[in-house]
């Protein structure tokens, strides 16, 4: 279980560089011992976050705190924080152990005290058989834990993780996530990892922030930022989306339910998102592909509650555990489904040119502000 408490804390932070905003009053409050991601495209200030918590920036607005102590102008060597950098940036010239062992020389620890912290460190990410292999005589993966143990090895009360797992193959990223979240919840460290691929931050997170622009998006539990995404960025970022424009017809349940007349017909949703909306008001209905239901034309008699709109496949996608069929309706839009194999077909049970009825799950539809999609 993640602590409550603070333990590292950025308030009303902005950052420009030559005139561009970077950060645009940003609040984020990191819990002791939990594992954070950041999470969004190129350019949106992930790493300058990362800077900004490690020191080696400073804001222009704002506060940075750590264990509830302001820290903006605390050097890096000062703060209990150590970065991973995305290059790993190891001393080519050095050992493993002389690697790990550096910052603890630093700090003038003694000989002794240095090899035994250096072998628990490498044991602990299991490279102690490579101690005396310099970083070009290792793969990626192990240089990479070698950064990690470098880091680790000052015993930070924060980790800090910058795409750390970009440059490894798929395999392996998948080896290293596992690996790296089982080292974090066996020394209890807080975490907070950097990366633009939505896959890697809900394997690895108890909780994601949802980056644009600068700009916090949301932060939330993996499943609350794909159940119950705020907006059409973190709806689009963090997955794909089937979306139908709509408006609210009127409050069926206060403010727990709206009846939403959509685009596509009488629809009835109910609201997952804390947001209120006015009645007449446009907004955007959100189903992801896994909540869509596809019937044969042919099989459809009624399915109660909501309306079936007729489609055609147009393409089907192989994912390895499911399939997406691409259907387009009869007034010309495209919906994403994905759907299971089945058992007992040899194959898909959806092929080009089949005709369709098409519904959705009642119930997991998401409703969410009007915005044009071009902004996505
Ligand atoms: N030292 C700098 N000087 C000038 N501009 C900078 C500097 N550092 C960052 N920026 C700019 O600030 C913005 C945010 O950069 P940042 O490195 O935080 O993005 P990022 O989210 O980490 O992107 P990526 O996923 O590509 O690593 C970018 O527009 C970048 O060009
Ligand atoms: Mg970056």
């Amino acid at each position: 279980m993640t602590g409550q408490k603070p333990i590292v804390e950025l308030r009303g932070v902005s950052k420009s560089f030559d005139g561009d905003l970077a950060l645009a009053n940003v609040d984020i409050s990191i819990r002791d011992k939990e594992f954070l991601t950041i999470l969004g495209p190129s350019g949106c200030g992930k790493t300058t976050i990362l800077r900004l918590i490690g020191g080696f920036d400073t804001p222009d607005v704002g506060t940075v705190s750590l264990g509830g102590v302001v820290v903006n102008d605390l050097p890096p060597e000062k703060r209990a924080v150590n970065t991973v950098f995305q290059s790993y940036a190891l001393f080519p010239h050095m050992t493993v152990f002389d690697n790990v062992a550096f910052g603890l020389k630093l700090k003038k620890q003694s000989a002794s005290d240095i090899k035994q912290a250096v072998a628990e460190i490498l044991e602990l990410v299991e490279m102690g058989k490579f101690a005396n292999r310099k970083p070009h005589e290792l793969s990626g993966g192990q240089q990479q834990r070698v950064a990690v143990a470098r880091a680790l090895v000052n015993k930070p009360l924060v980790l800090l993780l910058d795409e750390s797992f970009s440059a490894l193959d798929r395999r392996l990223r998948k080896q290293m996530q596992m690996d790296i979240k089982h080292l974090q919840r066996e020394l209890g460290i807080t975490f907070v990892l950097v990366t633009h691929d939505q896959e890697e931050a809900f394997t690895m997170s108890d909780r994601v922030v949802v980056m644009n622009h600068g700009n916090v998006e949301q932060i939330g539990s993996p499943r609350e930022v794909y159940e119950e995404p705020r907006n059409l960025f973190v709806a689009g970022f963090v997955g794909e989306t089937n979306l139908f424009d709509g408006s609210v017809a009127s409050c069926i349940e206060c403010d727990k339910g709206y009846r939403i007349e959509a685009a596509i017909g009488q629809m009835q949703c109910t609201l997952t998102v804390p947001a209120i909306f006015a009645v007449g008001e446009k907004v955007k209905v959100l189903l992801r592909p896994e909540d869509i239901k596809i019937l044969p034309w042919s099989a459809y008699t009624h399915v109660e509650g909501n309306p079936i709109f007729k489609g055609c496949v147009v393409e089907t996608v192989y994912k390895g555990t499911t399939y997406d069929v691409v259907v387009e309706l009869e007034d010309g839009k495209t919906v994403l489904a994905t759907e299971f194999f089945n058992e007992d077909a040899d194959n898909v049970s959806f092929r080009r040119g089949d005709e369709l009825a098409v519904s959705w799950i009642e119930g997991w539809e998401v409703v969410l502000p009007y915005e044009h999609q071009s902004e996505l």
